[in-house]
C-alpha cells in the first residue's frame, strides 16, 4: 500500500473515497465548509435533515460526487469533541477504513482536522487515520477466492503541516505493519504457525528489521531444565522451541524490559481434552507471543532509545501416548515442584520456564501477555485484557500506556488469600485452583516466577481473537495491545 502525507486542500485530493470525519456540533469545521461550497451546499443540506449526525462511528456515503478531486465520499462520525478519545477515534476510523475496503485497487484519503480535537493532538490523529487505514481493510480471509476486505491501492492522509507530520504518517504506518503482522501470525492456521513454523517467520522479520534473534531448540530447552514447558509439548510431535528477540537501543547501561508471550501454537487441552466448540479457535492461542513479535517490529523499526527482549515460549498441546498426565510432578527451571491437576491449564506451564529464564537473563522489568483463561473472559468480556502485577507503580505506567493507545485493560486484585487456592498437596504450587477467580489464581501461579521483578501479567484471552465482525473490527485475530506495548517501551525510555 502506498501511503503518504497530502498538503492539498479537501476539494482537490484525488480519491476513490474521501473519508471525512464529523463531530456531532452544531457549526462545519473550516475543511467541511469548504467541502460545502464545492458540493453546492449539500454538507449543510444533510445537517438540517438530520442525515449527517456525526454521532461516533455513524457513516454516511456519497457515491458519484462531482465538483471535486474524489469520486465518493463518506462521512464518518466522531461523537462530540468534548468525548473524543484514542478508543473513540480508533473506532470511528476502523468503520470507515473497513466500510470502504470492499472492493480491490481502492484509493483512499482520511481528512484530518486541521488542529488537535478535543484530547487528541493533531499527530496523533494523522498516526490514527494511518493505522486504521492499513488495520481496517486487511481482513481474516487469507485462503478465500472471493476476498471480503482489500488492502488499500493507496492512501493519503490529508493533513497540512510541517514535517513533524511526516513523521506521525510514519509511526501510523510502521505501528499499522506491526498490528497486521501479530494479526496475520495468529489468522494463520495451526499446521502452519508451529511452533517452529512460528520461529520460521520470528527470524525473517527479525533479520528484516535488524533485531537480535535467537531460536533455543529442544535440546537447549534440556539443557536449561525448562522441564514445566517441556512436559506441555510432550503429547506432540511438533518440536518445541524459545524465540528470543533483542532491541538495544539504549545502550549497555540502560535497563532492560522484557516482553513475555504464550505461544501455545494449539490448545487442545492435551489428556483435558477440549470439546469440540472450546477448541474450535485454539489456533489463537500463540497470541501473546504474536503480540511479542508484533511490538518488537515497531519498537525496532521506529528506533526507540531502549533497550527491550522479546521472549516466546512455542508449544503445542496434544494428547498423545507421550502426553503429560494429571498427577504428574514438574519441577520447573527455578525449582519449584508443580502438581498438574489439568493438562488444559498449560499456558502458565509454558510461561512459568520463560519467565525465570528472562529473570536469570538480567531483564528489569517484565510483561508478559497470554490468552491464558477463560475465567478473564467470563469477568472483563470479549474486549477488556484483565492486568495483575507485584509492582503497582509499574502497572500504573502500563495502564497509562494503555490508556493513551485506547486500548481496554482492567486490573484485577492479587490479595494473598488467593495463594491457598493453589497450594500444593504434594508439590509446592497445583496448576488449577478450581473454578473461581481462575484468571486471578492463574496469574498467583506466574508470580512465583518473577522473583521479585516488577512485572505485569496481561490476560488477553477475550480480545485477542474476535468471535464475530463488528463494523469497527474483522472478526479473527485483532493485534490488541501491540500500541500499548509500543507505547509503554517508548515510555519506559524517558
Ligand atoms: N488457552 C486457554 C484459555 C482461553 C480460553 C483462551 C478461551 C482463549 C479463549 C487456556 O489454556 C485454558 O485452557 N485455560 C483453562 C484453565 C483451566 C483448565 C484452569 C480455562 O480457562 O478453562
Ligand atoms: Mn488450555
Ligand atoms: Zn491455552
Amino acid at each position: 500500500m502506498e501511503i503518504r502525507r497530502t498538503d492539498r486542500p479537501v476539494t482537490q485530493v484525488e480519491a476513490d473515497w474521501l473519508i471525512v470525519p464529523v463531530l456531532e456540533s452544531a457549526e462545519l469545521s473550516s475543511s467541511l465548509a469548504g467541502l460545502d461550497q464545492a458540493l453546492g451546499g449539500i454538507v449543510t443540506r444533510l445537517k438540517s435533515l438530520g442525515d449527517l449526525t456525526g454521532k461516533l462511528a455513524s457513516t454516511l456515503p456519497l457515491r458519484g460526487v462531482t465538483g471535486i478531486g474524489a469520486s465518493r465520499i463518506l462521512f464518518i462520525g466522531l461523537g462530540t469533541e468534548a468525548d473524543l478519545t484514542i478508543a473513540r477515534l480508533d473506532k470511528a476510523l476502523m468503520t470507515a477504513a473497513r466500510a470502504v475496503s470492499d472492493k480491490k485497487e481502492t484509493r483512499v484519503a482520511i481528512v484530518v482536522p486541521s488542529e488537535s480535537t478535543g484530547a487528541v493532538s493533531h499527530a496523533d490523529f494523522v498516526t490514527s487515520a494511518t493505522t486504521c487505514g492499513m488495520v481496517g481493510s486487511l481482513g481474516q480471509d487469507l485462503f478465500r477466492a472471493e476476498r471480503g476486505r482489500h488492502p488499500f491501492a493507496g492512501l493519503q492522509v490529508v493533513a497540512a503541516g510541517t514535517a513533524e507530520l511526516d513523521g506521525a504518517v510514519e509511526r501510523g504506518r510502521i505501528i499499522g505493519q506491526a498490528i497486521n503482522l501479530t494479526r496475520d501470525l495468529v489468522n494463520r492456521p495451526p499446521q502452519e504457525i508451529t511452533p517452529m513454523g512460528f520461529a520460521k517467520r520470528a527470524q525473517i522479520v527479525a533479520n528484516d528489521y535488524g533485531l537480535r534473534v535467537e531460536v533455543l531448540e529442544q535440546p537447549r530447552l534440556e539443557q536449561e531444565r525448562m522441564r514445566s514447558m517441556l512436559a506441555v509439548s510432550q503429547g506432540s510431535t511438533e518440536p518445541p522451541c524459545m524465540v528470543i528477540v533483542e532491541h538495544d537501543g539504549g545502550g549497555p547501561n540502560a535497563p532492560r524490559l522484557a516482553l513475555v508471550g504464550k505461544g501455545v501454537t494449539f490448545d487442545s487441552g492435551g489428556l483435558s481434552l477440549k470439546p469440540t466448540d472450546g477448541m474450535l479457535t485454539m489456533k489463537c492461542d500463540m497470541a501473546g507471543a504474536a503480540t511479542v513479535l508484533g511490538a518488537m517490529t515497531a519498537i525496532a523499526r521506529l528506533k526507540l532509545p531502549v533497550n527491550v527482549v522479546g521472549y516466546m515460549g512455542l508449544v503445542e498441546n496434544m494428547p498423545g501416548g507421550s502426553a503429560f498426565k494429571l498427577g504428574d510432578i514438574l519441577t520447573a527451571r527455578n525449582g519449584v515442584t508443580i502438581e498438574v491437576l489439568n493438562t488444559d491449564a498449560e499456558g502458565r506451564l509454558v510461561l512459568a520456564d520463560v519467565l525465570s529464564y528472562a529473570v536469570d537473563h538480567g531483564v528489569d522489568r517484565i510483561v508478559d501477555l497470554a490468552t491464558l483463561t477463560g475465567a478473564c473472559v467470563v469477568a472483563l468480556g470479549e474486549d477488556v485484557s484483565g492486568a495483575f502485577t507485584n509492582d503497582q507503580p509499574w502497572c500504573d505506567t502500563l495502564l497509562a500506556a494503555a490508556k493513551a493507545s485506547g486500548e481496554d485493560v482492567w486490573q484485577l486484585p492479587m490479595w494473598d488469600s488467593y495463594e491457598d487456592l493453589i497450594k500444593g498437596d504434594v508439590g509446592d504450587i497445583k496448576n488449577t485452583g478450581g473454578r473461581w477467580g481462575g484468571a486471578i489464581t492463574a496469574a498467583r501461579f506466574l508470580k512465583h516466577f518473577v522473583a521479585d521483578k516488577p512485572w505485569v501479567h496481561l490476560d488477553i484471552a477475550g480480545p485477542a481473537f474476535a468471535s464475530s465482525n463488528k463494523p469497527h473490527r474483522e472478526a479473527g485475530a485483532t493485534g490488541h495491545m501491540v500500541k500499548t506495548l509500543v507505547e509503554l517501551a517508548r515510555r519506559f525510555g524517558t
